[in-house]
């Protein structure tokens, strides 16, 4: 387990054996060149999927749903912006995703991926809501303005909340470094960077992530989860990610009969 200042809970119910470091490949693509921090991360971390050091669990995520209570006072000064786009579903799954993630690699800073992961999207409830699903969710999404402007507005978010719940001034920056870019740069800068990407990407997996996020693109959920696996899995940064995207996948995939219901 990790040695971390604020320990993730233990899963109690559905820990699957660690696999332990597999064999991997060379990261495909390189990091924006100019990005010297992303430069580095890649370096360090250059058999992709990272190989997972610590226990993978891929039993269903409602198995250990986020248990630790430290984080109960941001989750109570943000309660606003969990209103917006469904976020009230969205990160606390997430964050359970993240400190299954913190457990497989304990080399990580788990309390700035646990904050990153519950804030990442705040900055939906400071956007024009009527052009979230028309411009965050069609088309080039990624690069939509919006996008762009959720990243800043959750940093705001962070930048608002944090300090008075005793974060230091170099923590929230932290965090708003992984804000900053979440969706829109495509690489990671740091090991807490990847596995808040990486549990953004998991609750898509999920039976609830496919039932909200299928209807934000206007998909039916069979062509849904074809995305997830043809586009998504691809994406994920970390082995322990890819396990349990595979596995949620099958069992959704299973319990949604999209094989028939198509
Ligand atoms: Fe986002
Ligand atoms: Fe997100």
């Amino acid at each position: 387990m990790s040695t971390h200042q604020t320990p993730v809970a233990p899963a109690d119910v559905g820990t699957a054996a660690g696999t332990g470091p597999a064999a991997g490949t060379e990261a495909a693509a390189g990091p924006d060149a100019a990005d010297a921090l992303a430069e580095a991360f890649a370096a360090e971390y250059s058999l992709r999927p990272v190989p997972a050091i610590g226990p993978v669990d891929t039993a269903p995520i409602a198995t250990t749903p986020a248990a630790l209570e430290d984080l109960d006072s941001l989750w109570q000064a943000v309660v606003h912006e969990t209103r917006t786009r469904g976020n009230d579903i969205h990160l606390p799954i997430s964050l359970a995703y993240a400190e299954r993630l913190c457990r497989a690699y304990p080399d990580a800073d788990a309390d700035l991926v646990r904050v990153a992961t519950l804030l990442h999207d705040t900055g939906w409830a400071h956007v024009d809501e009527s052009r979230i699903i028309s411009e965050g969710f069609t088309g080039d999404w990624r690069k939509a303005n919006i996008r762009y402007e959720h990243e800043l507005q959750g940093c705001n978010v962070a930048r608002r909340v944090l300090p008075g719940l005793g974060y230091s001034a170099d923590f929230v920056e932290r965090i708003c470094e992984i804000i900053e870019g979440h969706d829109t740069r495509p690489v990671a800068r740091s090991l807490e960077d990847a596995l808040m990407r990486d549990a953004d990407r998991l609750w898509r997996f999920d039976q609830a992530g496919i039932a909200l996020a299928s209807s934000w693109f206007k998909m039916d959920p069979a062509t849904y989860t074809d995305r997830l696996a043809v586009e998504i899995v691809p994406e994920l940064i970390t082995e322990a990610a890819v396990e349990m995207a595979t596995a949620d996948l099958d069992r959704s995939n299973a319990l949604l009969k999209t094989a028939v219901i198509r």
